[in-house]
């Protein structure tokens, strides 16, 4: 294997808090029950597992919860509360199965949370799942927001979440940050901001930093990253006359036709082969080949095998879905070594990475120029705005001196007033505060991964973040939360972190997440990001949480082995 995930991020070393997890296969033996003692001494254990029994011994809240349990009357009882492991998640058959815990964890929600419950059951009867996006329709119901501010947003029952999804994670100055809000309220009392079909100076002003700050000769705006991710395959598709479209496994570039081959797990004998979505055509399942992230030799070979018939490879510097982990330096200058051999284009989405590390694009931490960029997210301060930039002669295929012959050219909301206000303040805010915004944010970042692994190294859970920084790129505000059977297995991507026989993903998305609803903490994929309006103490609180939650997971495998 390429790269050099095993030393880069650290995953087979200790960990920095915990100092005791050991290359133990810990979650087999949080599987049989409580942790032999490699973890932690064996007295630590105990009393941690006594301390629990007594405290929900007289049936009152489990330790930490703030919540009264439906039995102690807080709220009525969930009449048929069921959760399974989400389907379509293949199952390693040592996995632990988390059934149970899963629906002692959905009663105590349904009973802190009756005005959610009650939304729900009206959004189902309009929305489909109750809702208009998958990731946040978590089970058995989503907590229904009335309010965001900072790193806090507020549910229909009156709790006080501490985000970490931070809307999708394009929220790098936290919910409704007045830099945006203020400047967004003040044009629209002065009659500028829903859509005008015209085009204006702010439209030339944002394309000018954006330009200036990723290194690009031209730009297009649209609305979302599914869009810029299409259309930077159209253009690549027209500009060198091919078919194929290389991606890496497991990579999320949006819901578009080539973006939604390669992207669940499947099998193990064939990971990351299948298209996620029904609808597709026989062709575009063909004309999309998988390489494995963080692999040059991989990537190598699938040139070799078809490099002259690829017309582009599109590749994340730090790759968000599923792994939130940087590119390594081999793989992407192998990356554009073989595009230039081949004659294939090099997209780089950074929807993800795009202002997130700095002021501009993440491709300049790497010295590496792509042919196409897409960005979205962070850009948008909170608004619909993505846009594609790069090369001028690419772009021009979407123009009138080029005929027009990629249909680039524009929807009704491209461009959107409003949007692009918000565009240029956050971008300009964080040109203006970039010093002080990006190093706060990865310090932070790390204090997270630090604090969480070290609350359940405290409990004897083998926990991995991952987003650590590799050299080139920092560390990352971004934290996934996986639970790795083996201290020594390595974590290069999502080869790995999806890898039911690698990581308890189970563990990791669905059964965290509730747990640490029930904390007031608010998490997708384990965990998720900080922003600059997250505090220390914010990360304390986590913490703690963290902690808790991990208790719990200790006595409920305990308890399921008695
Ligand atoms: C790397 C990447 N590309 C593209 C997209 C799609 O962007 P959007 O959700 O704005 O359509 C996403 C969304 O999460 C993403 O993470």
């Amino acid at each position: 294997m390429g790269g050099s995930w095993d030393t880069v991020g650290g995953y087979g070393e200790p960990s920095p808090e915990g100092g005791c997890v050991q290359d133990s296969d810990d979650l087999g033996e949080l599987a049989e029950g409580v942790a032999t003692g490699s973890l932690l001494d064996a007295r630590q254990v105990e009393t941690a597992v006594r301390g629990l029994e007594q405290v929900t011994a007289g049936g009152t809240a489990r330790p930490g919860r703030r919540t009264p349990s439906p039995a102690s009357g807080g709220a009525p009882r969930g009449a048929a509360v069921r959760l399974r492991v989400r389907e379509g998640i293949p199952r390693f058959p040592a996995a632990i199965d988390h059934a149970q815990l899963l629906n002692e964890l959905a009663e105590e929600y349904l009973a802190r949370s009756p005005k959610s419950a009650g939304l729900n059951e009206r959004a189902a009867r309009s929305l489909v799942d109750g809702g208009s996006h998958a990731l946040r329709l978590i089970e058995p119901f989503p907590p229904r927001i009335t309010s965001a501010k900072g790193a806090y947003v507020r549910d229909e029952d009156g709790h006080a979440l501490l985000d970490f999804w931070q809307g999708h994670y394009a929220n790098l100055l936290g919910h409704n940050p007045e830099v945006v809000t203020t400047v967004l309220a003040r044009a629209f009392e002065a009659g500028f901001g829903l859509q005008t079909g015209l085009t204006d100076r702010l439209e030339v002003e944002t394309a000018e930093l954006l330009c200036e700050r990723v290194g690009a000769e031209r730009t297009r705006f649209t609305t979302s990253g599914t869009l810029a991710t299409m259309y930077a395959i159209l253009l690549a598709r027209a500009s060198t006359g091919r078919s194929l479209v290389m991606k890496v496994g497991g990579g999320w570039h949006g819901a578009q036709p080539w973006g939604l081959v390669g992207v669940g797990f499947g099998s193990q004998d064939a990971p990351f082969q299948g298209a996620d979505s029904e609808g597709l055509s026989a062709a575009v399942r063909g004309e999309v080949v998988v390489t494995p992230f963080n692999d040059p030799e991989r990537l190598s070979d699938q040139f070799r095998r078809s490099g002259d018939r690829v017309a582009c490879f599109i590749v994340e510097p730090f790759i968000g879905s599923g792994a939130g982990m940087p590119a390594s330096p081999e793989f992407l200058h192998a990356a554009r070594e073989l595009c230039d051999r081949h004659g294939a284009l090099l997209i780089f989405d950074e929807v993800i990475s795009g202002f997130r590390f700095r002021a501009g694009d993440a491709g300049a931490f790497f010295g590496i120029r792509p042919d196409l960029a897409c960005f979205a997210k962070v850009i948008g301060g909170g608004m619909p705005v993505a846009a594609v930039a790069g090369r001028a002669d690419i772009l021009a295929l979407a123009g009138r001196a080029k005929g027009r012959r990629v249909r680039f050219s524009g929807g009704t909301y491209s461009a959107h007033p409003a949007s692009l206000l918000a565009a240029k303040t956050m971008m300009s805010h964080l040109v203006a505060h970039e010093g002080e915004i990006y190093p706060r944010l990865s310090s932070l970042g790390a204090k997270v991964r630090a604090t969480v692994e070290g609350a359940f190294a405290t409990e004897g859970i083998l926990a991995r973040c991952t987003g650590r920084g590799n050299g080139i790129l920092p560390d990352s505000p971004i934290s996934l939360l996986t639970f790795p059977r083996r201290a020594s297995s390595p974590l290069r991507g999502p080869q790995d972190t999806r890898n039911p026989a690698v990581c308890d993903v189970a563990l990791g998305e669905e059964v965290v997440q509730l747990a640490l609803l029930l904390e007031d903490v608010h998490v997708v994929h384990g965990l998720g990001t900080v922003t600059a309006a997250h505090t220390e103490a914010d990360v304390e609180r986590l913490g703690e949480a963290c902690r808790r939650v991990a208790r719990r997971f200790r006595y409920a495998l305990k308890q399921r082995r008695a």
